[in-house]
């Protein structure tokens, strides 16, 4: 049996790629499929915690059993969405009353949210919150901050500085679309909660813990894992991984490599070493 390393803490994590609108039928993208992040929600619910896994771009993976799922696109909605749950303050975690909950999801407790672009809140969409006063009431008193962030999101980098209102016409023979750098959802979280548990992953291809050394000090992260993404037989699509983890000085803890295995074994050691290093 998994020792429940992590019972009782609440669990945010970011998985899969962002997609950037470039106007309403095309998009900038990346590969990423949210392997890793899927398979650390199921390593971190085998471990006892609460877990919210805030999915970008079109993830095609089921949702674990007992994940809160919250679909999101873009960068900039990941971010809304990930400060909303660590906050406790997402629409998807407030209290349901028992006679309005419903029942056609409690087969499995797990929740399908999708969101497909448009944000539930605080960005100027129009969308009617009707909640009445007993029950937010009961939901102020319900936010419970997260106690562990896991970025494993490949953020896109850039995004366009304005989605076109309309599909580009081929009228021109060359075009250019200006980008505008995307805020980092990891370092944005990490900075306005520095008693939050935080963990980053690192895709390199050269100096690994150079680079690796330099995010955990200006993320301010608890500790990062790094894959050398020179290699052909891990990382993205594959279903393994191999890594190196590296931690804040705030530790005692040693970098500490593990070795190519399935995702779904990365994952479960990822979750010991953060179980470990949490009680530290
Ligand atoms: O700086 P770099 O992109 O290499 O950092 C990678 C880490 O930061 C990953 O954990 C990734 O999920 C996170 N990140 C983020 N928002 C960004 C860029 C990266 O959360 N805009």
């Amino acid at each position: 049996t998994t020792p429940q390393l992590l019972a009782g803490k609440r669990v945010v994590i970011t998985a899969g790629p962002t997609v950037e609108a470039i106007d309403p039928v095309r998009y900038l993208s990346n590969h990423s499929t949210g392997k890793m992040g899927f398979a650390l929600a199921r390593a971190c619910v085998a471990a006892g915690a609460d877990v919210i896994l805030i999915a970008g771009g079109k993830v095609a993976l089921p949702t674990p059993l007992n994940v809160t799922r919250i679909d999101v696109l873009s960068a900039k909605e990941m971010l809304i969405a990930a400060q909303q749950c660590v906050d406790g303050t997402h629409s998807a975690l407030q209290y349901v009353p028992e006679d309005e909950h419903d029942h056609s999801h409690d087969h499995d407790h797990s929740h399908q949210h999708e969101h497909h672009g448009e944000c539930d809140c605080g960005d100027g969409h129009n969308h009617s919150h009707e909640i009445d006063d007993k029950e937010h009431a009961h939901s102020e008193n319900q936010n419970v901050m997260a106690d562990i962030f896991i970025a494993t999101a490949a953020v896109a980098d850039y995004r366009t500085e304005e989605a076109a209102p309309q599909k580009i016409k081929k009228t021109q023979d060359a075009m250019t679309i200006s980008l505008v750098k995307n805020p980092d959802i990891l370092a944005t979280i990490s900075l306005a909660h520095p008693e939050l548990f935080v963990v980053g992953f690192a895709a390199e291809t050269q100096d690994v813990e150079r680079y690796a050394r330099g995010k955990l000090l200006s993320k301010d992260l608890d500790l990062i894992a790094c894959n050398d993404v020179s290699r052909a037989d891990i990382g993205f699509a594959s279903d393994d991984n191999a890594m190196q983890v590296f931690f804040s000085d705030r530790y005692k803890s040693e970098a500490v490599t593990l070795e190519k295995a399935s995702k779904d074994k990365i994952a479960e050691q990822l979750v010991s070493i953060i179980g470990q290093t949490l009680v530290q």
